[in-house]
């Protein structure tokens, strides 16, 4: 049952694929429904129709027997293997410092609810870390007494350097925390993450630091051990278009029997640590029975993932997707936010395109037109993204942009018709009233 053989793709189709629509949505591996149009990967991607499969076999598999021999076969066969296979994909020497929890948010809690911090102590944040990576920290604060800094980049950045710069400037001998998302999902700013890690580390290598991964894993080829953070968390649901609900967990050895997990249960086994706790990450695995069907699939969608190109040939096709986007929003007069300076060769942008529409009103009838046509997009207001017509309407007093983060099942024509909408609504305030009464 290995996984390749047992996930049916048809010939041809690959990341490079310029017309996933023309090609059936890479082939039908996506069920996706013939009038929609999914961008926004940097929320959630629809899962892989294979994997999805999988994902009920092993819950059936489980479903006819479910004594604990059969589920020990599922996990040691399955979710062992599957562990194999993502620190394989994210250059994680040891599996053991992997866990396998429920999102990116619990991942980040982990570390922000379990190392030891105190007064005096001081914790860095950058100003772009999703609410599970910083608000998450002022509620730890007040209970802790902990000081936390902030690190705010200049508004345009056009050099890695500028960005380590900031970082390392807000550094004192009392930091014993630093965490930053790899890449913003309220910008589309990669931040250059091995050469941060090294610069704080030649700070003072006892510094944490905390790698928010959750627009990473699938996105961008990540390579953890050359990458030296000390922790990374992300969701299998978003770029790597896996099961829903599956996030990971990297601890390296150093730091793992440092960190107090949240929750205490058993392991996948039905291991309760009665003795001590390990010392690794597998410690952050102890939260109790839970569905192991979705994360036995995670190895399927590895093989499938490697099958459509694998790490580097997707994040191409994503970035000439960004590239795509960002040229036609020009050509129709819309700037964005998206850094557009390159450096060996990479943009400092990617994946996440931020349309400047000049207006809140704007954005918010571009996002609705956007939704009845169809197309899943978002808006950012402040730093809180946005995905819900319904109950979030953007506020006039915070700076809103447009989101597009278009992946490989996107084709360069979805681009246009996106960036057509956009254009209407831009020209005509008439047009977001249109948009308002029909989606009513
Ligand atoms: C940078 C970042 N961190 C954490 C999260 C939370 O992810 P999840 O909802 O999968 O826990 C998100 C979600 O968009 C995110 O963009």
């Amino acid at each position: 049952m290995g996984g390749v053989a047992v996930l049916p793709l048809a010939s041809g189709i690959s990341a490079e694929s310029d017309s996933a629509k023309e090609a059936g949505r890479l082939g039908g591996i996506f069920a996706v429904a013939d009038n929609v149009t999914p961008m926004n990967a940097a929320n959630l991607t629809p899962l892989l129709l294979p994997v999805a499969e999988k994902v009920t076999e092993y819950a059936q598999q489980l479903n006819s027997d479910v004594s604990f021999i059969n589920r020990r076969n599922i996990v040691t066969k399955k979710v062992d293997e599957a562990r194999e296979k993502v620190a394989a994909m994210l250059g994680i020497d040891d599996s053991e410092d992997l866990a396998f929890v429920r999102n990116t948010s619990e991942a980040n809690s982990v570390i922000n609810n379990g190392l030891v911090l105190g007064q005096g102590d001081e914790v860095l944040l950058w100003n772009q870390n999703h609410p599970t990576n910083f608000h998450s920290w002022s509620y730890r604060q007040k209970r802790h007494g902990f000081t936390l800094r902030e690190v705010l980049l200049p508004a345009e950045i056009t050099s890695s350097q500028q960005i380590i710069d900031a970082f390392v400037s807000r550094l004192t001998p009392k930091t014993r925390v630093v965490t930053f998302t790899e890449l913003s999902n309220i910008s589309g700013l990669r931040i250059p993450a091995k050469a941060l890690c090294s610069a704080i580390h030649a700070y003072n290598p006892d510094i944490f630091v905390h790698v928010d991964g959750a627009q990473s894993w699938g996105c961008l080829d990540v390579n953890l051990s050359d990458m030296g953070c000390d922790s990374f968390s992300s969701s299998g649901h978003k770029w790597f278009m896996g099961p829903r609900g599956t996030g990971i967990l990297y601890v390296n050895k150093k730091w793992a029997s440092r960190i107090w997990p949240n929750t205490l249960g058993y392991d996948f086994l039905m291991e309760y640590p009665l003795e001590e706790l390990p010392e690794t990450a597998k410690r952050f695995e102890c939260i109790g029975q839970r569905d192991v069907a979705p994360y036995a699939a995670i190895g399927d969608c590895v093989d499938l993932y490697n099958q459509l190109g694998g790490s580097q040939k997707i994040e191409q096709r994503i970035q000439s997707l960004t590239q795509y986007a960002i040229q036609a929003l020009d050509e129709v007069g819309v700037s964005v936010k998206t850094p557009t300076a390159t450096e060996n060769g990479r943009s400092l942008g990617h994946g996440v395109v931020i349309a400047d529409l000049q207006s809140s009103l704007s954005v918010y009838g571009a996002f609705l037109a956007l939704h009845n046509e169809g197309i899943a997009s978002a808006f950012v207001s402040g730093v809180q993204v946005c995905c819900d017509p319904q109950s979030q309407v953007p506020s006039e007093d915070l700076p809103t942009y447009l989101r597009l983060s278009p992946h490989i099942y996107n084709s360069e024509s979805d681009i246009d018709r996106a960036v057509a909408t956009i254009k209407r609504i831009q020209t005509s305030k008439f047009e977001i009233v249109k948009e308002v009464v029909r989606f009513l």
